[in-house]
């Protein structure tokens, strides 16, 4: 007879078996200047939260402060694990990834070999895995989610906008991210390839804790399970995408803007409309 015994979870959350991101009263100077103020805000697997909010609004720097690229006060765990004060690489290793506002890949290097060093691959294993012509299991995995299978040969410098993208979210996923935080991931992009990161952002997200900031109301709303408004570096607003586009505060700032304005309230309008194919 096998005796089967539960150990309770160390750091107090026994029983919860999805990851989650907590954040708390996080807070982020700049010479005295507050860029980020008391910001909360509770991330669970599967989530595909959108994070929208005016230029200047403490986007970046939150993800910055969150993956330890600049220093903040306050608290940011990582099922129960505090990232605040961590290192860079050692968030990394902690599952926590995040995309550039603009790609940062190698552009010298083909597809295959930007993703083999972001699974870590040294010099030797490199050299190992080009003479036997392998490709790692998780790599494999990451070029079928991203659809990047048939230029695994191509310098990721030829690529196109969109699939840069895709290749830094590739990287992300062989880094073994669970959280990946994705910096205005389709500015620039057509329509088409916006759909398409829209689907890959699904693909990956239900397994992950998916944040996107993003200023596009359309692709936010064909895609978002939940939607955080910061405006000054405070949450103004959250809730689901019909949630924010209805609250007075969101249109207040929304409308501060001329463009997010009257970007806003076309598409509340269609969301009355029930334009929701
Ligand atoms: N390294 C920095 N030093 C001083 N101020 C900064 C720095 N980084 C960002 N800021 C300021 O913090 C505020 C938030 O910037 P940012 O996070 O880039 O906004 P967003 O990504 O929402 O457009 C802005 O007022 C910006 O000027
Ligand atoms: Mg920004």
């Amino acid at each position: 007879m096998t005796a089967v015994t539960h150990e309770p979870t160390f750091g107090g959350n026994a029983g919860m078996s999805s990851e989650y991101l907590e954040i708390r009263g996080l807070t982020i100077s700049f010479d005295g200047f507050k860029a980020v103020t008391d910001v909360d805000m509770t991330l669970f697997q599967g989530d595909l939260r959108f994070l929208i909010g005016p230029n200047g609004a403490g986007k970046t720097t939150l993800i910055d402060a969150i993956t330890g690229l600049v220093p903040a006060t306050g608290s940011v765990k990582k099922s129960g694990v505090e990232l605040l004060g961590k290192k860079v690489h050692q968030i990394a290793r902690l599952g926590v990834g995040r995309t550039f506002q603009t790609a940062s890949v190698f552009e010298q290097l083909s597809v295959l070999q930007n993703l083999d060093i972001a699974a870590g691959a040294t010099r030797s294993a490199l050299t190992m895995l080009r003479r036997r012509k392998t490709i790692l299991p998780k790599i494999e995995e990451a070029l079928e989610i991203t659809g990047l299978g048939d230029l695994i040969d191509k310098p990721a410098g030829i690529l196109a906008h969109g699939q840069k993208q895709w290749l830094e979210i590739g990287m992300l996923l062989v880094q073994n991210a669970s959280v990946l935080l994705l910096d205005e991931p389709v500015a620039g992009m057509s329509a088409e390839e916006r759909d398409e990161t829209g689907n890959l952002l699904r693909r990956i997200g239900g397994e992950r804790t998916v944040v996107v900031v993003e200023h596009d109301m359309d692709f936010m709303r064909a895609f978002a399970t939940s939607v955080t408004v910061l405006a000054g570096g405070k949450v103004l607003s959250e809730g689901t995408v019909d949630e924010i586009q209805a609250d007075p505060k969101v249109q207040e700032v929304y409308l501060g803007t001329a463009a997010g304005g009257e970007e806003l309230v076309r598409v509340a309008g269609q969301s009355d409309g029930g334009n929701d194919a």
